[in-house]
């Protein structure tokens, strides 16, 4: 029993204590939430191959082309999808994310394949039979090549066709998805644009894309993640409508389902009395985070963080390991990242990708329990955080650097497309299986 002089002492010892002190001695529990979500990441044109009908296949496979290398069979996913939810099973995940392909699933304009519909119902089914929430994606960057002919993002008509695409497949699929994310990183192109990209990709990305509305007879050939730099604000617009229309044919088709966007961020660091930071976030972010503000969650993808001084983005310290093309890797960044998206919106958040590009195991392997020992400060301070995705759970297509950068927790031979974990998969499963670090 506490008796009245022992009560006296904690209430002296609570005065005396600073605040911050006292805020450190909190008791805090040594393991992440109850039915925290535990997912590896990965997308149909990095995994699945030969999804010949999207606009990204289109561009992979013209002259000239930005892309280092075409996708082909990619991992072969199409095919080994339950070999790799198998995978996901054996490191303990409880979920996985994955997108759906609009370019199977809609072809031609208009002409819906019930086929393909079937094929991502048997994904979504194979994952709950394991025992993995399946997080699905309704474009991760890809779009049909029809739909790129017409202008794609900057179609008017986009946001209408978009709704389409969502209501057909959630009529169809809805039932056991459990978290949809509308678009990956909507605003990858604002983050191209504002780091910098050098003035002779942006020239032959121009010089492809006008190859390709040559060889479709349109006027305009875009892609949500190859645009010219003067069609990327007009393309943001229209894909916060799309958001906005594909959210609601969603919730028409399936209300309970959560859904959100996912946004590549930084964890955004200012240096300096005139840092711009404020007016990067504004300009990397600004829209989305309105539109997030009124959905379920918010999906937190972060890879880096960024050192804004008063001119832009400064170089980080030298030193520590690095990744892809020598960023920085930096295990706070996530935390940070997660910090201001849960502050600008306040819904909850889904980190829907973290991850490093690296052929060197041993820094993944470090990064991955760095990252996560912050996060869970993050979660301590009451931020709202559903579940972590790993990007990614196998090596795969990485866009137009093709197959030689790698972030998967699997390697996979590009012949036999043999699977072989990884060390870092071990030590990202042995935080899943304890819940905690
Ligand atoms: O591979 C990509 C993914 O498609 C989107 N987010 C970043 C990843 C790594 O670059």
């Amino acid at each position: 029993m506490i008796d009245r002089r022992t009560l006296m002492a904690a209430a002296a010892t609570m005065a005396i204590t600073p605040a911050n002190a006292r805020k450190k001695a909190k008791a805090v529990s040594s393991t992440f939430p109850k039915g925290f979500l535990w997912g590896a990441a990965t997308a149909g044109n990095q995994i699945e191959g030969n999804n010949t009908n999207s606009d990204t296949w289109f561009l992979e496979n013209i002259k000239p082309t930005v892309f280092a290398e075409p996708s082909r069979d990619a991992a072969n996913s199409f095919h080994l999808w339950p070999q790799d939810m198998d995978l996901a099973k054996a490191m303990g995940l409880n979920a996985y994310r994955f997108s759906i392909e609009w370019a199977r699933i809609e072809p031609d304009e208009g002409l819906f394949s019930a086929a393909m519909l079937d094929h991502y119902k048997r994904m979504i089914e194979g994952a709950q039979a394991r025992g993995l929430h399946p997080i699905v994606t309704m474009s991760h960057f890809t779009a049909p090549r029809w739909f790129a002919a017409k202008g794609g993002w900057l179609n008017a008509e986009a946001p209408a066709l978009f709704a389409r695409y969502c209501d057909r497949a959630m009529r169809h699929l809805g039932d056991g998805i459990g978290h949809v994310l509308t678009f990956n990183e909507p605003n990858i192109m604002r983050i191209l644009n504002a780091i910098g990209l050098p003035p002779k990709v942006w020239d032959l990305q121009r010089a492809m894309l006008v190859e390709a509305a040559r060889r479709t007879g349109s006027a305009k050939f875009t892609a949500l993640n190859a645009a010219n730099a003067e069609d990327i604000e007009p393309m943001q617009a229209n894909l916060m409508a799309a958001h906005g229309s594909g959210k609601a044919a969603i919730k028409a088709a399936r209300s309970n389902v959560p859904v959100g966007v996912s946004l590549a961020m930084f964890d955004d660091q200012a240096i300096g009395k005139s840092s711009i930071r404020d007016a990067m976030r504004q300009k990397l972010y600004g829209g989305w985070i309105d539109l997030a503000k009124k959905d379920d969650f918010l999906g937190v993808q972060n890879y880096e963080r960024a050192i804004w001084d008063a001119k832009g983005k400064a170089p980080p310290p030298s030193g520590g390991d690095r990744g892809h093309l020598g960023a920085e890797v930096y295990p706070p960044s996530l935390a940070g990242a997660v910090r201001f998206a849960h502050a600008a919106t306040g819904v909850p958040i889904l980190v829907s990708e973290h991850g490093v590009g690296t052929d060197n195991d041993d820094v993944r392997a470090r990064f991955i329990p760095a990252a996560l020992a912050e996060l869970k400060k993050v979660i301590d301070d009451g931020v709202p955080v559903a579940g972590y995705c790993h990007w990614s759970l196998i090596d795969n297509f990485e866009w137009v650097f093709g197959y030689k950068v790698h972030f998967g927790l699997h390697s996979v031979d590009p012949l036999t497309f043999a699977r072989r974990a990884k060390p870092s998969a071990a030590i990202y499963a042995a935080i899943v299986m304890k819940n905690g670090l």
